[in-house]
């Protein structure tokens, strides 16, 4: 079909898309936002390649040195837009009640009207790119496909390597399949014959980050950055889906997924939340250490899972991305040495130094070259970093690369089934108080510990860094509705697995973050943290030894595999002790929370945190 949509603008509708409810969206999109032109994104490589270059030559992208680094690229943000901004994003249910206190929320009508006027000529004098994606495997029972329009190629070449982009989508959608519908403008038209000022558009005054979950749309204005732009990510797999969730009984949650093989060859999967640049991918990529002679661990997920119960009582997870949007400041060959092999060749950087040979750098990946240009294209060297405090990598930079880049992917992760859970994790970054790890005594416990999690904030989020906030789940900036019903979600689900007979997955509270009083970690984390996975696995084969403690049950130095690290019982004692006073003043951090969350807060986390307190004052 190539209908006008308006004067001088043609809709380009390609034969293959049958979809007519989808037809007149894009039209009517269009009619909204005014592009100069339409373009259908299909998927393939041709057109990947072909993007990349038109953003080569608009400046927004620079490519990489063929031989260091081969079909690689590096992007500069605007340095008003290099995370997510969590105080410009929405949950506009009907009733406030449904987004819940932790969420902004404003009526839908309202939102509507506020959106009209800005996204009215959005994208005058740009493309206006039609994204199919699907999440999950193409076709999956547990996949879902959304379309974004978006008016950044930046946009498009990323949602390639994040998801299953393409035309195979409209297969999968046929005349009348289901999706969500993304709308993304970075919020800057052109005036009539006028090009790009900035190789990195977007709108450093106004930004909306918008969801309906009841019409289940994703509204995206001013920012080209992660999260705010890629819309199948957050907005779409844990805001959007997470509300799908609670209605159709399954979870859409801000979690890694690994296999871990044992040297006999049995099997398990994990899933563990941790919040934003707290470790998922690290821990995704883990590579067990000495003293680990054949155990395996693969990835299957860095990010986020979709998790359903199936006719048995289990829970079975997919990956519902198909790529890595990670944090690249601190990775290096020691750290995660899978991540570095998956960022050899075919990736996109986004706010890391170029250094002179036109590679790239960043703090934490190894020795700093004398010269390299920063993220905000100024000239950098380690004297100037010493005199001014400049980093060469933004906090927040980050990487996109394909899953299939990475070399300990697991060979299920493109199974349309997913893979049994057996166990969660749940982990906050913490200086004190809370222990290495410790296991919740029943599914109850266990929502508790994950529900009251703690975190020392990041620079994943725009905002102040490194005060302690609590992090429901890792999901405050995720859930899609209101935390105390999330909660409830999760409680539901437990008895209703419970009451088919099923053996619930195990739920672990971890924290490889506490510091010594020289304010040094003293765990030394990253492939080390397979020791205490490894005692996870005992304790699931019944074989693992433990204290029970007021929270529940964590190993003493004894019960964890020492064999090729020198960690001496009086380190473990500090990252594990309890201190009974500042579980005191948690316990009242706690409160504080459910103080806030007391509308639906369930009656059994009132209850176990009572019991906490009564095992702590014993
Ligand atoms: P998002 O993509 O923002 O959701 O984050 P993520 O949870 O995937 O974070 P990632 O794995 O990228 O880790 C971010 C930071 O945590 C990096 O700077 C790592 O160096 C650091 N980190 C990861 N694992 C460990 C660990 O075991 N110990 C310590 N001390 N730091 C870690
Ligand atoms: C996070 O902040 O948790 C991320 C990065 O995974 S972003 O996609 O930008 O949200
Ligand atoms: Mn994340």
């Amino acid at each position: 079909m190539n209908s006008p949509v308006m004067q001088g603008l043609t809709l380009n509708t390609p034969s293959y898309v049958k979809h007519a409810r989808l037809i007149a969206w894009v039209a009517d999109m269009a009619a909204l936002c005014k592009p100069a032109r339409i373009v259908w994104c299909d998927g393939s490589d041709e057109e990947y390649d072909r993007l990349c270059q038109q953003l080569v030559d608009a400046g927004t992208l620079k490519r990489l040195n063929p031989e260091l680094r081969p079909n690689s690229y590096l992007a500069w943000s605007d340095p008003s837009d290099v995370a997510r901004v969590e105080d410009r994003t929405f949950i506009c249910s009907q009733r406030q009640e449904d987004a819940g206190p932790t969420n902004n929320w404003k009526d839908p009508a309202e939102m509507r009207a506020t959106l009209q006027p800005l996204f009215d000529g959005c994208m005058r004098g740009r493309t206006m790119y039609v994204v199919p994606f699907s999440m999950g495997p193409l076709g999956s029972p547990i996949a879902h496909i959304g379309i974004e329009l978006s008016d950044s190629a930046y946009v498009a070449v990323n949602m390639k390597l994040m998801t299953r982009m393409g035309k195979g989508v409209f297969d999968v959608l046929g005349a009348d399949g289901d999706f969500v519908p993304c709308v993304h403008t970075v919020g800057a038209p052109l005036a009539e014959g006028e090009g790009d000022q900035t190789a990195w558009p977007c709108n450093p005054e106004t930004k909306y980050i918008v969801h309906y979950p009841e019409t289940r749309e994703i509204w995206s204005y001013g920012s080209g950055y992660g999260g705010n732009a890629l819309l199948g990510k957050k907005c779409f797999a844990l805001r959007i889906a997470s509300t799908m969730g609670r209605q159709q009984g399954w979870l859409a949650e801000h979690m890694l997924i690994l296999g871990v093989t044992s040297p006999e060859g049995k099997k398990y999967h994990v899933a563990a939340a941790f919040p934003s640049a707290c470790g998922k991918t690290n821990f995704a990529m883990l590579i067990p250490p000495k003293g680990f002679e054949g155990w395996k661990v693969t990835t299957i997920g860095d990010d986020i899972a979709w998790i359903k119960p199936q006719a048995n009582g289990r829970l079975h997870a997919i990956n519902p991305e198909a790529g890595y949007f990670g944090v690249a400041p601190g990775t290096n060959t020691l750290t995660n040495p899978n991540c570095m092999a998956s960022l050899d060749r075919d990736v996109i950087f986004t706010n890391v130094a170029l250094t002179d040979n036109g590679d790239v750098w960043w703090e934490g990946m190894g020795d700093a070259p004398a010269h390299a240009i920063d993220w905000q294209g100024k000239d950098w060297t380690p004297q100037i970093a010493k005199e001014t405090g400049a980093k060469a990598a933004h906090p927040n930079a980050r990487f996109t690369v394909a899953a299939t880049n990475n070399p300990a992917l697991d060979s299920a992760w493109d199974d349309p089934a997913g893979v049994p859970i057996d166990a969660f994790i749940f982990g906050g970054r913490r200086s004190t108080t809370v222990p290495l790890v410790t296991e919740a005594r029943d599914w109850t416990e266990g929502v508790y510990m994950a529900a009251t999690m703690g975190s020392e904030t990041t620079a994943a989020a725009f905002g102040a860094q490194g005060v302690v906030r609590r992090d429901p789940f890792a999901m405050l900036p995720f859930a899609g509705y209101n935390m105390s019903d999330y909660f409830q979600h999760w409680l539901n689900l437990g008895a209703q697995l419970k009451a088919k007979g099923a053996q619930l997955p195990a739920i672990f509270c971890v924290n490889w973050f506490r510091k010594d009083e020289a304010g040094k970690f003293v765990w030394p984390g990253f492939g080390e943290n397979m020791r205490v996975l490894k005692w996870m696995i005992d304790r699931l084969e019944g074989r693992g030894q433990g204290v029970e403690h007021a929270f529940g049950i964590s190993p003493t130095y004894q019960d964890i595999h020492w064999d090729g690290l020198n960690f001496s019982a009086e380190q473990y004692q500090t990252v594990t002790h309890i201190d009974k006073a500042a579980w005191a003043q948690e316990l009242a951090l706690h409160g504080e929370l459910f103080q806030q969350l007391k509308h639906h807060l369930p009656r059994e986390l009132e209850e176990t945190k009572a019991r906490i307190e009564q095992r702590l004052a014993a």
